[in-house]
């Protein structure tokens, strides 16, 4: 037990919320239009104020951020806030944690922001429709501590499924995207650009926070020929930094990396490309302008050094597994199931504060499943039967075919939290199901 106090202690150094300051603003689920480079005519999408991907929101640790959604759309909405662990009635889970925000109406999300990191913000309503047709952007906490990056650069992947037309292919939740591992596109972009090239100059030291906001699609994003350190996965600092290799991104993961531009790279291209498919294709392009390098700056990253350690769940029994199969039934004719029962009728968790946790996720199926749950990270312990501990935390952890996976979690905060496939046509087949946490007479 001495242990769990001295984790506990070292989890709390998060600011007092009392010294906090707000800051406060509007997103705007609405139509539009967008101008992809190979089609003529403009692509009607859903958006958030007006622009894909939706605006990235920045606000610091310790502060609280107002944000008035409002809904301009035909169909109801919410907003959740992937991978910030905040106040339970600001989750956005429709049906869970509020009721679903009606056309015209608005809601206000009021977010106390324990932890700095890089999330993302996404509808949680009709999501693999609202999803893919635009709705999402980036949330990045900072730390009060501002480390001499030469650039803080974010890009957020996404795949479209688009017709010869330019319009997005309006048939969602099909037999084949359920059969399968959901609704993978045909154009993947970078921050809504196809294939862009950034521009960096010689000796920069840059942080870039890559997140998949995509449907289905995992990245395994490759830089060529350019060093890349893994520095924070899920928006948590890494227990140990290791090099980007085959990582996979699954849809809600995010990763941050640290890359130092070579003094001598003036006028080289590197390509960064995603090698999850047998055939890999470029993603970006990173050019490195013909100028003086500059002067690499020069410190080390946060480690989270006893946030939620292996050894805290030695000899913990396991308090929950969920099968992953898929059955005839629900509402889309295939059902994808968590023990065999389908959103809303699922087979719930219920945890007491505080208390370390072992949960398993069993894929008995041949697809691919990222499990998501919300409120909580979690870290990975075992696959297969065999020791698997990660340097890091998660929010998401991609479960392979016929993989048993073992995760360790310490719910802090109450509340009803969603815990669900992040393919969102599996989600919407009734992947998802909820882990409430002090809230039964559990504890
Ligand atoms: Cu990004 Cu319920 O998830
Ligand atoms: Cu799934």
């Amino acid at each position: 037990m001495t242990k769990f106090i001295m984790f506990l202690i070292v989890s709390n150094l998060v600011l007092p919320l009392s010294t906090a300051f707000s800051q406060e603003m509007s997103l705007t689920a609405e139509k539009g239009l967008f101008k992809f480079p190979f089609f003529d005519d403009q692509t009607p999408v859903w958006q958030y104020n007006g622009q894909i991907p939706g605006p990235v929101l920045r606000a610091k640790a310790g502060t609280i951020l107002t944000v008035r959604l409002n809904n301009m759309l035909e169909e109801p909405t919410t907003i959740h806030w992937h991978g910030v662990r905040t106040d339970n009635a600001m989750d956005g889970v429709p049906g869970v944690t509020q009721d679903p925000v009606k056309p015209g109406d608005s809601f206000e999300y009021r977010l106390r922001l324990e932890e700095a990191g890089t999330f993302w913000y996404h509808p949680h309503f009709n999501n693999s429709e609202q999803i893919e047709r635009g709705l999402k952007g980036v949330l990045i906490v900072e730390d009060n501590e501002q480390l001499a990056w030469s650039r803080d650069t974010i890009w957020l992947l996404d795949d479209w499924s688009l017709q010869k037309n330019g319009t997005i292919y309006p048939n969602f939740n099909t037999p084949h995207d359920l059969m399968h591992d959901g609704r993978w596109g045909n154009v993947s972009t970078v921050n809504g650009e196809y294939q862009p090239d950034f521009k960096v100059k010689p000796g920069e030291r840059i942080r870039l926070r890559i997140i998949n906001g995509a449907n289905a699609r995992v990245f395994s994003p490759q830089f060529q020929g350019l060093p890349a350190k893994v520095i924070a996965v899920d928006g948590r600092p890494v227990s140990r930094f290791f090099a980007l290799d085959k990582f996979m991104l699954s849809p809600g993961n995010r990763l941050d990396l640290d890359i130092v531009i070579p003094r001598d790279a003036g006028g080289k291209t590197y390509e960064v490309t995603d090698d999850f498919p047998q055939k890999k294709y470029l993603l970006a392009a990173i050019h490195v302008k013909d100028e003086p390098p500059l002067t690499t700056p020069d410190f080390e990253p946060p480690i989270s050094k006893n946030f939620i350690p292996a050894s805290l769940f030695e000899g913990v029994p396991i308090t929950k597994t969920w099968e992953l199969s898929a059955f005839r039934g629900g509402k889309l004719g295939i059902g994808w199931g968590m023990n065999q029962k389908l959103w809303p009728d699922s087979d719930t968790a219920a945890f007491p504060l505080g208390t370390p946790q072992k949960v398993v996720f069993n894929n008995t199926s041949s697809r691919l499943h990222p499990m998501h749950i919300h409120g909580v990270f979690f870290r990975v312990l075992e696959r297969n039967g065999s020791p698997a501990v990660e340097p890091f935390t998660r929010d998401t952890v991609l479960i392979g075919p016929r993989e048993n996976v073992v995760i360790g979690l310490v719910p802090e905060h109450k509340g009803i939290w969603a815990t669900h496939c992040h393919i969102l046509e599996h989600a919407e087949a009734g992947m998802m199901t909820t882990v409430e946490v002090g809230v039964s007479n559990v504890d």
